[in-house]
């Protein structure tokens, strides 16, 4: 791969800075939280691993910065660093699991200080790395849902960029690209801030795969020409019964695939799965800046100060999802069954609780 993410440099966090891609190919150091929040908060990371691989990161260059006199005054502000953190983005679930599971670490046992930052630095390169294998393993068991000779739409960017590396939809398609089968793709320009058109076309044509870009609303057009075999996209958090949040636009595809028999899978890790959220209504979804509807590519589209609606996700209802493609294998329906099943499987290995 021609670039990283973001990468863990002992002291800070270095990330690319997906606000500029494709023109510009720049490396930004995040030193403290605040910038780690901002980073999030303004997508020059984003996607839902990458904000979790970001905020654990984020937690364990908080807990170096940390000036304290006693353990008491450490775990208030480590509590601090959590809740501003936390505050970035309300729907990626990845997020909220990350903290959590640095907060685990840091509680855990009797530590001093000091041996609660190398153990939250331990944890947080853990992560990342995890990330890594599980996409890896995503793309192994999602590979077999696409034949030689299919075109796979995919929606935003579930790709290297939206997480440590190799994506989760994207891992599913570089993996049948690697075994030899003959894939194109056909990516959405994903309106307003552009990850299709920015992100998936850059990153696949790096590497070498065969992508095509079309507008949001041109995907119905194509799957009713059968010029779509499958849709296959990521997600920010999967409630109990497999109803699905991802960027806004998600929705509208998947409706449109259902009609036109065109299987549409979501791909995630399991650290995506919100067991406590029962259906996706209880999902909380970010409304973001008017700004970006009003503008597109920083030049004003609209009449100045339109009233503008900006939600950067929706909720695709179960009963649109053909499978979910995780590290553990594929769900299938009925997923409130599935999903509570793999979640009791998996635990303890995962830190899924
Ligand atoms: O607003 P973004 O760019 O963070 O939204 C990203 C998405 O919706 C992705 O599809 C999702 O996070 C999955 S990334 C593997």
């Amino acid at each position: 791969m021609s670039f990283h993410t973001i990468i863990w440099l002992g002291h800070a966090i270095e990330i690319i800075d997906q606000t500029l891609l494709p023109q510009q190919k720049v490396y930004i150091t995040l030193e403290d939280p605040l910038q780690v929040f901002e980073a999030i908060k303004e997508l020059k990371v984003r996607g839902a691993p990458a904000i979790g691989v970001a905020a654990a990161m984020g937690m364990a260059l908080g807990a170096m910065k940390i000036k304290y006199s006693d353990k008491d005054e450490f775990m208030s502000k480590l509590n601090d660093v959590a809740d501003l953190l936390a505050s970035s983005r309300p729907t990626a679930k990845n997020l909220f699991w990350a903290i959590e599971k640095m907060m685990v670490i840091a509680k855990s046992g009797d530590d001093a200080p000091d041996k609660i930052i190398k153990k939250l630095e331990r944890k947080a390169l853990q992560i990342y790395e995890e990330d890594i294998a599980i996409n890896k393993k995503i793309g192994e068991n999602g590979a077999a849902v696409l034949k030689s000779g299919e075109t796979v739409m995919t929606h935003c960017n579930a790709g290297a960029l939206a997480t440590a590396g190799y994506g989760t939809a994207l891992s599913v398609i570089r993996a049948a690209v690697e075994v030899g089968k003959d894939i194109k793709v056909i990516a959405t320009e994903t309106r307003p801030l552009l990850q299709g058109s920015r992100l998936t076309v850059w990153e696949l044509m790096e590497d070498n795969i065969d992508v095509t870009l079309i507008t949001d609303s041109m995907s119905g057009h194509f799957m009713k020409d059968g010029k779509i075999n499958k849709i296959i996209v990521g997600a920010d958090r999967i409630s109990a019964n497999g109803d699905v949040a991802n960027k806004i636009g998600t929705y509208n595809h998947a409706v449109v695939a259902k009609e036109n028999n065109v299987p549409f899978y979501v791909a995630a890790p399991l650290s995506t799965i919100d067991a406590d959220t029962k259906c996706g209504d209880d999902i909380p979804i970010e409304e973001r800046n008017p700004i970006e509807v009003r503008e597109f590519m920083g030049t004003t589209s609209t009449v100045k100060d339109v009233q503008v609606f900006n939600p950067a996700f929706d909720v695709t209802p179960n009963r649109f999802v053909s499978g979910i493609i995780t590290e553990c294998g594929i769900l299938y329906p009925p997923y409130i069954k599935s999903i509570s099943r793999v979640i009791s499987e998996n635990r303890v290995e995962n830190g899924i609780d």
